[in-house]
């Protein structure tokens, strides 16, 4: 039996979706533990590419159970607009796919919010990707949150009388606050979110207990991590964080599953830096020839809101202090073939500040992490293709001096690496399963 974490180690992007369908092949279950449809994990196989916000990758493995915990918010039209672009593509949505009853709904002014609140904030914005996903947060832990069990239809009464309360302050505050005339009715959010839940109800279970019971039970289970460790609400570069806590301890409180049941936690990372929205960035290549190659080779375009992601160096204080959170147990480098053509590839060691001094560790506060310089150690590149490679030992030795300079710098072990989009395209050097 094994239960391991599947986290991104650095603000998201790093390739995560193809990991946890390779791993998947090995779990009987994956269970994604917050986030919402803000995520997009890309998975590539038989030739054909797929875009999941929601459900977990497991979806696509025969005999496996998807499941979506209580710490993901969950719009459900996103989400029956998921189910069925899969059927479309055969892929069978059915028993096969669970939902936890406690998990809280993104709801219209959820969204409405979000865009405005950006829009509002100018200069100052946090660059979301405008899914809802903080103002559904926001409301679940001020308990004006809607789960998805609130939609069951012996409860409408009840439910009706709480869902107007709440929606007439969120009208006040459109009005008053964000200037909008956009009202929105209690009676039609009730009637579309009814037929909605119909759509879902037949998913929803505690799955708190179904992943309790399963572990009790020999099984083993992947937990799915959305974006990444510096977009953590609390460990991240606060505030161009999202508002969820993408670090590995999420997954006990996101899925309702003990610490002492978790028996791994594996870190993907890109063997370069990328962010999408604002904040800093300390290794970023703006304006930088690199730069533009990352962007280019990695294919670094949003998968949500199909923004240019920002790119840079490979930045090892950032992934120390990501070990250090999660308690990673495990490396997985993704896109080492991106770096093939380069020269040399660099790694930010440490940062300086402006009196001189070497910084070791992230600075928690932004300000002060932008008067930043890292320092880099520059390493000679391969430039030979890795595409494809399967066997560690035929990567090239300046890839791999490369890939074990991270690993020691990181302190975690290296267990798998990646050299392409495709399930194929891996070296896996050590089974989790
Ligand atoms: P939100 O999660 O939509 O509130 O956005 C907050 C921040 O997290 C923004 O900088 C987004 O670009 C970023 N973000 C959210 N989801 C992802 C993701 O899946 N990958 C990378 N960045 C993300």
């Amino acid at each position: 039996m094994a239960c391991v974490v599947v986290v991104g180690s650095q603000w998201g992007d790093e390739g995560k979706g193809k990991v946890v369908d390779l791993l998947a092949e090995r779990a009987d279950i994956v269970a994604r533990f917050q986030g919402g449809n803000n995520a997009g994990h890309t998975v590539v196989f038989s030739g054909q590419t797929y875009i999941l916000h929601l459900i977990p990758s497991g979806i696509f493995h025969q005999g496996k159970l998807a499941v979506l915990g209580n710490g993901v918010v969950v719009d459900p039209e996103a989400l029956i607009e998921e189910i069925d672009g899969l059927a479309k593509l055969g892929v069978e949505v059915g028993d096969n796919f669970k939902v936890s009853d406690e998990a809280n709904l993104i709801m219209p002014y959820h969204k409405a919010m979000d865009r405005l609140r950006e829009s509002l904030k100018g200069e100052g914005k946090i660059g979301t990707t405008g899914r809802g996903i903080g103002p559904a947060y926001e409301d679940k832990m001020a308990r004006s949150g809607v789960r998805v069990s609130d939609l069951r239809r012996k409860d409408e009464r009840a439910f009706c009388d709480r869902l107007k309360s709440i929606v007439e302050e969120k009208n006040v505050l459109m009005r008053s606050h964000f200037k909008s005339d956009a009202v929105f009715d209690v009676s039609e959010i009730f009637d579309r979110y009814a037929a909605l839940y119909e759509r879902i109800a037949p998913h929803l279970c505690d799955t708190s207990l179904l992943l309790n019971q399963a572990i009790d039970a020999g099984q083993s289970v992947l937990f799915e991590g959305a974006q990444g460790t510096l977009l953590d609400v609390d460990h991240g570069t606060y505030p161009f964080v999202t508002s969820s806590s993408t670090v590995a301890g999420g997954a006990c409180t996101g899925c309702g599953v003990g610490p002492t049941k978790i028996t791994g936690v594996l870190g993907i990372v890109k063997a370069y830096t990328t962010r999408v929205g604002e904040g800093p960035l300390p290794t970023e290549l703006r304006d930088d020839p690199v730069g533009a190659i990352l962007q280019e080779r990695g294919q670094e375009i949003g998968a949500t809101t199909g923004r240019v992601r920002r790119c840079g160096w490979f930045d090892a204080v950032v992934v120390r202090e990501s070990a250090r959170l999660n308690g990673m147990s495990g490396l997985a480098i993704t896109k080492l073939d991106v770096l093939d053509s380069l020269e040399t590839v660099k790694i930010a060691v440490a940062y300086r500040d402006p009196e001189g001094n070497e910084v070791a560790s992230l600075p928690h506060h932004v300000g002060t992490l932008a008067e930043l310089t890292p320092i880099y150690e520059e390493l000679p590149g391969w430039q030979s293709s890795t595409r494809g490679l399967r066997d560690y030992g035929r990567l090239p030795a300046a890839a791999q001096a490369y890939l074990e300079r991270i690993a020691e710098l990181t302190g975690v072990p290296l267990v798998l690496v990646s050299t392409g989009p495709s399930r194929e395209e891996t070296i896996v050097l050590e089974e989790l399963f």
